[in-house]
């Protein structure tokens, strides 16, 4: 029997139950409805709204509750209409009348918002910890290649030459603000709703600071009807997910092409690697393509959240029992995403001297041939269409600018002289672009140190 059944003169139909039950995805959220529910009747028993051995019966019942369920000697009922019902439920056959006066100035709309904060909050920290570990093994490859020298692309065109260090900086620092996106959200989901109700709040004499304390809030929701129907911090929190899965889907896509025998930059550790069924040579990639893939359904929850909540009015309405799968399905895909791609990324091997040798091919070293000519007094433009020219003469003949003899260099412009191969060297292009966020090693390795103090100090 539901405990709502009063009103109702017929059961409810069973297929009707099953699709609108929730506790198959909201059990998750034992604890959290446990522990809201022991501050709550303690709230209640210190605020004399209930007597004060009742408040001590529920927290005793809850805590055997929690206990049971932990051990497996409790299991969840398929059949109960979601987590808040079930515990709810068992209470009561436990401890009898005690159990009834738990609900006391409570709706499900509170709890279940209650809940879900808390359950969030905890897993934001838990993935904040796991992008900081990541950010650290980035960090330290870093430090390991300043002066590896690869190249960097534009349109997936060799561009520039940089450094492996530089370029996974340019991750790390994505990291780093996507560490801050995490804590903006922590904050706004660090607020108790509990004591908004139904949605009107209520006539008892509650203390919604104490509940707020006793469950480690930093604030209490300002506004009833806010307080049950804003979902605006799994939104942030699926937006911030969405974004890490896009850093590492864009790294992936690097590992995925640098795994492969065009490049050959990298070599994937074996226990991060898996072979093909009928090709007996392959090594493939697939935890990076997963990762790659996985995003797609993150991206999908997050347009899942907001779709869900744009057309609802105040206050709480069934569709936000929506959130739950969402949510939670992009929190879990995170944290196995992170879990596989940190021990990939630290077991990889480098391949320094494919990367080099890459980095020497493609004419990388125009943009500095051109700026060679720009230091002699030729204006950039015209320099740059020298070098232009110089390009055309070396593919025609098959060399490069390195190997171009200086009297073709003069050819077509008297103003080269003999410096102008240590200009052009690719180290020289690195080691020069020293301005702060350049691939320089002395610049990379000040960006290196900003980064580390920047995340220690928080
Ligand atoms: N399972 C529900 C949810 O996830 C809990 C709140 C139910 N409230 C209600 N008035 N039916 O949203």
């Amino acid at each position: 029997m539901k405990m709502w059944s009063g009103r109702f003169s017929k059961e409810l139909d069973a297929g009707v139950n099953d699709f609108n039950s929730s506790i198959s995805f909201d059990h998750v959220m034992y604890r959290e409805d446990i522990a809201g529910s022991i501050a709550h009747a303690a709230m209640l028993g210190a605020r004399g709204i209930i007597p004060a051995e009742d408040a001590q019966k529920i927290a005793e019942g809850l805590r055997g509750i929690l206990a049971d369920l932990e051990s497996g000697a409790l299991p969840f009922d398929p059949a109960a209409e979601d987590i808040h019902m079930f515990v709810e439920q068992v209470l009561t056959e436990r401890i009898g009348d005690a159990g009834k006066r738990l609900h006391t100035a409570r709706s499900r709309n509170d709890q279940v918002a209650l809940d879900l904060r808390m359950y969030l909050k905890n897993q934001t920290a838990e993935i904040y910890a796991s992008v900081r570990k990541l950010t650290g093994v980035l960090l330290t490859k870093a430090r390991e290649h300043l002066e590896t020298v690869m190249p960097g692309y534009t349109h997936l065109q060799v561009a520039q030459p940089v450094t492996l260090a530089h370029h996974l900086m340019a991750y790390a620092q994505m990291l780093a603000r996507d560490l801050g996106r995490l804590s903006d959200c922590y904050e706004r989901m660090d607020v108790m709703p509990l004591g908004s109700c139904a949605l009107a709040g209520t006539t008892y004499p509650i203390d919604r600071s104490m509940t707020a304390e006793l469950l480690g809030f930093s604030a209490v929701s300002q506004n009833s009807l806010d307080g049950v129907s804003d979902r605006d911090f799994c939104v942030e929190l699926g937006a911030a997910l969405s974004l890490i899965m896009t850093h590492l889907s864009r790294f992936s896509e690097e590992i995925i092409l640098w795994c492969s025998s065009e490049f050959h930059f990298i070599e994937l550790d074996d226990a991060f690697a898996t072979g093909s069924s009928i090709m007996p040579q392959k090594k493939n990639p697939d935890i990076a393509e997963l990762i790659r893939g996985k995003t797609g359904r993150v991206n999908g929850n997050l347009s899942a959240l907001l779709t869900m909540l744009k057309g609802l009015p105040l206050a709480y309405n069934k569709d936000l029992q929506e959130d739950k799968e969402a949510i939670f399905d992009s929190v879990e895909t995170v944290k196995l995403c992170l879990g596989a791609f940190t021990p990939m990324l630290e077991t990889m091997t480098v391949k320094k001297e494919r990367m080099r040798a890459a980095a020497a091919r493609g004419f990388i070293n125009a943009t500095d041939c051109a700026d060679y000519l720009t230091r002699k007094g030729i204006p950039f433009r015209e320099a740059y269409q020298i070098t232009g020219w110089l390009v055309k003469m070396c593919i025609e003949r098959g060399c490069t600018l390195e190997t171009l003899p200086l009297q073709s260099y003069q050819m077509l412009c008297p103003a080269f002289a003999g410096d102008l191969y240590r200009a052009i060297d690719i180290g020289t292009c690195v080691e020069q672009r020293t301005a702060t966020g350049g691939p320089a090693p002395s610049a990379v390795a000040a960006q290196i140190e900003e980064l580390t103090a920047r995340l220690s100090a928080l």
